[in-house]
């Protein structure tokens, strides 16, 4: 069977995710091996890797102003960290091996310990061959609740993911190749939205947080089943919510909707080849109480202001990969297939240093045949138009084959700060680099 026909094969089935959402902020977090119900009964089970026995892992639900702690221990048996993604967070917490800690070894634990300054809809991942570590399931959600959360009758996560199965229901073994590495990263043949709630009532507002945990795939998405709004993406409130219409997330990107349900809400990717069902929320019964208000900007987050007189104007080229103009020789080192301005895999010098506080106009310019979610550790960037003004603000921003995207950062997070391609087998193979704020 082809990948494509397998993925089509299995579009009507639903898949179980192991138990294990909502937990407290003060939590034990343990990596290890997991088996989980992917594939409709009797197909077998799928041997993953996930936190406190389920993948996706436990829902991390914190505070805005609050502290999240965690006491990570490590049951797999390769070394491992986490990181917070999209977290504006004290830079020892960021959880990356080489820059902000050590990887934390088979049987070892290291303590997560930060504040939460905004409210949104963040995750977890692991930090350490991440491409193969989140690919087997090493990742969950991570919720910043809102001092005055909007009113909603059901707050609703929404992970998009993609597996590649072989015909049993194992994860492919074929993990870290050249071609998925020098191409379009690890696409898996089997895609679903994992939903936290199974129900809703018709007249319900529901708050639905998407997030694309896929290490590779793009996700276009379309929902059905009531008038909405988009009110945030990567966590950060939009000034004013926006008509909800096909939505495009990269891996990594989140964005969360405000939805006033009028039937089963569904989840559907758009291919090439029509609609494919990733996954639904049945509607049950009716509210006899639905909220009339429109639906409002969720409350603004204190963000610091660039500064674009004085701004610092960089390019970050994107290099490499199959198809590309310049080839993949040449400048690589040690075997990488992707590079930023000519130069692949973390250097030891700072790309760039930064005063605290500092902004940054960069040139994202995509020179490759591929497209590329670029992110940004520890703070959030406004992506421009064409004209200059001002956007989104968001942590990792989709820039497509030979486009390019200026986005303005104010670097006021002090540490090392890792940037690079949330797919995950680019990342790996040279594409990121690192800035440091002092
Ligand atoms: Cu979500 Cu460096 O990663
Ligand atoms: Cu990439």
């Amino acid at each position: 069977m082809k990948r494509r026909e397998f993925l089509a094969a299995l579009a009507a089935t639903a898949l179980t995710p192991a138990t294990g959402w909502a937990a407290p902020a003060g939590m034990r977090l343990k990596a290890e091996p997991v088996s989980v119900r992917l594939l409709p009964d009797g197909q077998g089970v799928t041997r993953m890797l996930g936190f406190n026995g389920s993948t996706p892992g436990p829902e991390i639900r914190a505070r805005q102003g609050g502290r999240v702690a965690v006491a990570f221990e490590n049951g797999i048996d390769s070394a491992s960290a986490i990181h917070w993604h999209g977290i504006h967070i004290d830079n020892a917490m960021d959880g990356v091996p080489g820059l902000t800690q050590a990887a934390v070894k088979p049987g070892d634990a290291f303590d997560y310990v930060f504040d939460v300054s905004h409210s949104g809809t963040y995750w977890y991942h692991s930090h350490e061959r991440s491409w193969e570590q989140v690919a087997k399931g090493l990742y969950g959600p991570l919720i910043v609740e809102e001092r005055d959360p909007p009113r909603v009758d059901r707050d609703i996560t929404v992970i998009l993911d993609d597996w590649r199965l072989t015909r049993s229901g194992e994860l492919h073994p074929n993990f870290g190749n050249r071609h998925d590495f020098s191409h379009d990263g690890r696409i898996g043949n089997f895609a679903r939205a994992l939903v936290s709630r199974e129900t809703v009532r018709r007249g319900d507002r529901v708050r639905l947080r998407l997030i694309n945990t896929a290490t590779a795939r793009i996700f276009p998405v379309r929902i059905t089943g009531g008038a909405g709004k988009v009110v945030a993406h990567d966590g950060m409130p939009l000034a004013a919510p926006e008509p909800l219409g096909e939505l495009v997330l990269a891996p990594a990107q989140r964005t969360d909707v405000i939805l006033d349900v009028a039937g089963p809400v569904t989840f559907a990717m758009l291919t090439g080849r029509g609609a494919y069902e990733l996954g639904k929320i049945a509607a049950e019964g009716a509210n006899p109480a639905p909220v009339k208000t429109p639906i409002a900007p969720l409350p603004p987050h204190a963000a610091p202001k660039p500064d674009r007189e004085r701004a610092r104007r960089l390019t970050l080229a994107m290099q490499g990969g199959a198809m590309s103009r310049m080839g993949m020789t040449g400048m690589m080192r040690g075997g990488d297939f992707w590079a930023f301005n000519g130069r692949s895999g973390l250097p030891r010098a700072p790309w760039q240093r930064f005063e605290r506080g500092e902004t940054a106009l960069i040139t994202m310019r995509n020179d490759t045949a591929f497209p590329h979610g670029i992110h940004v550790h520890g703070h959030h960037f406004h992506e421009l138009d064409e004209n200059g003004a001002p956007g989104h603000y968001r942590d990792t921003t989709l820039v497509d084959p030979r486009r390019r995207r200026d986005v303005l950062c104010v670097f006021d997070n002090p540490g090392k700060w890792l940037i690079h391609c949330h797919t995950l087998a680019h990342q790996a193979s040279g594409m990121k680099t690192w800035v440091e704020v002092v």
